[in-house]
């Protein structure tokens, strides 16, 4: 019953007053229980396939920053995510009642994106832990589009807030992700913060060990991407195996009804195919092609595809390829292909840290045009989509792989979602280039049950995600005692392609030993996925003395000789094209934090052995599909 005193209130107020009260009353109250009822909507967070062919609002440049080594702005002593962190990008009151925390972006020095913080800054060369970006960016409302802040890769885990709402996170710092910040956004001056955590993690993927500079930050383009109320966000095109004589997939678009047409234009092939997507927005299609130019690194064939659904369109280039193992050949559009390739780390030639411009992918293809390359295993995780699209119009194969590198914690089920999810993000970005022939679950692992199982699924999985490309993955060299090297792993006979990393001459033996060592391999197409010895560039001396120019020209030597006896072979990549940092190389004078198996020194000077594996490559001296 109301109180004596609320009535009288009551009555005092003017009718239409209190009607007014009422309906706002009600409103709120509706208000609060449509926010109890529905779960807060998270922003549509995806990866936007064909991405750097929207057209978009770059956000690169400089970002201010903010160096917090506890955490304790991102995380709570919990360690959930602090919302009330430097997110909120306030600022300091200097007069009156304090508010917030002590920090402030305006008066912040600036970071370089995209880039790794650890090549900017000599105070952040050896830091790993949490930093904030933060910039400002003006932005004008767009009528029925949508926009998603899309993040090319953030090392490790990445946190992000627009316009002080959270938006989205990310773990794994190789892919990309798309966050939707439509609702957040609004016209005019806006702004974003991201913290990224390049904290190492036993349970993380790489684990806490990596023979690789573990470089933090925001290291691949940042932009905004205005797409239609619906969408495409992934699509499928591919030559139809074994026949090569059409095209296949399908088109995948967002928030679109069933029924929806799809239509994929290719001029110059005299393609023009309907479909319809189905009620989850999927539309298939397979279309007769009977005449068209096939990719291949003598003919790097791209095609302009134009892919219109709803109000969206967007346009692609790409080869058509037809790539899978017959026995113990890996054919390409039918006939054998023998790799001729090299490993190469995202660390840029020159200047080093995080590969993340034109210029840095354009020098490392000039070298491996140099080496007459036609193939690379970018090592040991995604690397900047430029690799890609450059190989595409080079002609250069490649071995992409996750960074499941040596051990992890294989026998957590959250650390399997995680291998998951970024084997699927790697597959999702690539599908559509040509010049990826070979999906890699992982990079020398340790050989018991528990990891052959981890790896085996993750092998069904990507079959799964993508029928159209072998799986391999780089086994440990098999050690057992004798001449007689016999590769037991049994995850080999999940693999489409085995790759086998061996060092004898390097890690074991002397060079000169390997020509009595032999190897008994699955009767499966068998790459070289690394080979390998140190030298320091201009370090000089006689072939048995470690770290000169001459002990690693003589270990490549006889290696080939060596693995030119095993039938199997397909392909070849020495470790490595260029000499990278590494956190586990401490010699002074002849290392100096770098891994030194390069055939090229950091600066650009080409050992020895680099003309060695030139000629070769050159001449086929060793390797022939046939
Ligand atoms: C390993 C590993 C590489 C490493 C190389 C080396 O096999 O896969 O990541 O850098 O050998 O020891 O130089």
């Amino acid at each position: 019953m109301l109180s004596e005193g609320v009535t009288m209130v009551l009555y005092s107020i003017k009718p239409r007053v209190l009607i007014k009260l009422c309906l706002t009353g009600s409103a709120v109250l509706l208000g609060c229980l449509c926010v109890v009822m529905s779960p807060a909507q998270q922003p549509l967070k995806t990866l936007l396939v064909d991405v750097d062919n929207r057209p978009a609002t770059s956000l690169d440049g400089n970002w201010h920053y903010l160096v917090d080594m506890t955490g304790r702005s991102l995380y709570t002593p919990t360690g959930e995510v602090n919302d009330k962190g430097y997110g909120l990008n306030e600022h300091p009151v200097l007069v009156g009642e304090r508010k917030g925390q002590e920090y402030d972006f305006a008066t912040a020095p600036t970071l370089r994106v995209p880039g790794d913080w650890n090549t900017q800054d000599p105070t952040l060369f050896r830091y790993e832990g949490v930093l904030w970006y933060q910039r400002d960016f003006d932005y004008q409302i767009k009528p029925d589009m949508r926009t998603f802040l899309h993040i090319g890769a953030a090392n490790y885990r990445s946190y992000v807030w627009v316009n002080q709402k959270k938006i989205c996170e990310h773990e794994g710092g190789f892919t990309p992700y798309d966050c939707e910040v439509t609702a957040a956004l609004h016209s005019g001056s806006n702004f974003v913060v991201i913290a990224v955590d390049s904290t190492r993690l036993v349970d993380g993927i790489p684990g806490l060990i990596t023979d690789w500079y573990n470089y933090g930050g925001l290291t691949r383009d940042v932009s905004l991407v205005d797409v239609p109320k619906a969408f495409v966000d992934d699509f499928d095109i591919h030559l139809k195996s074994k026949t090569m004589d059409g095209l296949a997939g399908y088109v995948h678009v967002v928030d679109a009804p069933e029924g929806t047409p799809v239509t994929i234009r290719i001029p110059e092939a005299g393609l023009d195919v309907s479909a319809k997507t189905d009620a989850g927005g999927r539309a298939d299609f397979e279309v007769a092609a009977k005449n068209l130019t096939l990719w291949s690194p003598e003919n790097p064939k791209l095609y302009k595809v134009w892919i219109e659904a709803a109000q969206d369109s967007l346009t692609d280039d790409i080869g058509f390829r037809d790539i899978r193992v017959e026995g113990t050949d890996i054919l390409l559009n039918g006939k054998p292909v023998f790799l001729r390739g090299v490993n190469a780390h995202a660390e840029a030639p020159y200047r080093t840290g995080r590969v993340d411009s034109d210029k840095d992918v354009a020098a490392i293809f000039g070298f491996l045009k140099d080496l007459n390359a036609n193939f690379v295993r970018l090592c040991h995780y995604p690397q900047d989509p430029r690799m890609e699209r450059t190989a595409d119009r080079d002609g250069v194969m490649i071995w992409s792989e996750i960074p499941i590198w040596q051990h992890i914690s294989y026998d957590k089920p959250s650390v399997y979602a995680k291998a998951d999810a970024m084997l699927h993000e790697m597959i999702r970005r690539d599908r559509d280039k040509a010049s990826v022939i070979l999906w890699s679950v992982a990079n020398e692992t340790p050989d018991n049950s528990t990891r052959t199982e981890f790896l085996k699924n993750l092998v069904v999985e990507a079959h799964k995600f993508d029928a159209t490309r072998p799986v391999t993955a780089a086994l440990l060299q098999p050690n057992n005692p004798g001449e007689i090297k016999i590769l037991t792993d049994p995850l080999a006979q999940a693999l489409d392609v085995v790759g086998m990393n061996e060092y004898v001459g390097w890690y074991s033996y002397t060079p000169d030993q390997a020509e009595n060592i032999k190897f008994q391999v699955p009767q499966k197409p068998i790459i070289v996925s690394e080979f390998g010895a140190e030298a320091k560039a201009g370090n000089h001396g006689p072939k048995d003395q470690r770290w000169t120019e001459e002990f690693q020209l003589d270990f490549y030597r006889h290696n080939f000789v060596m693995l030119s006896k095993i039938p199997q072979i397909r392909g070849f990549a020495p470790w490595v094209l260029m000499d990278f940092r590494s956190p586990t190389r401490n010699i002074p004078l002849l290392q100096d934090g770098y891994n030194r198996k390069g055939l090229i020194s950091e600066d650009g000077k080409k050992k020895q052995a680099f003309f060695f594996i030139q000629k070769i490559y050159k001449d086929h001296t060793y390797g022939n599909a046939d």
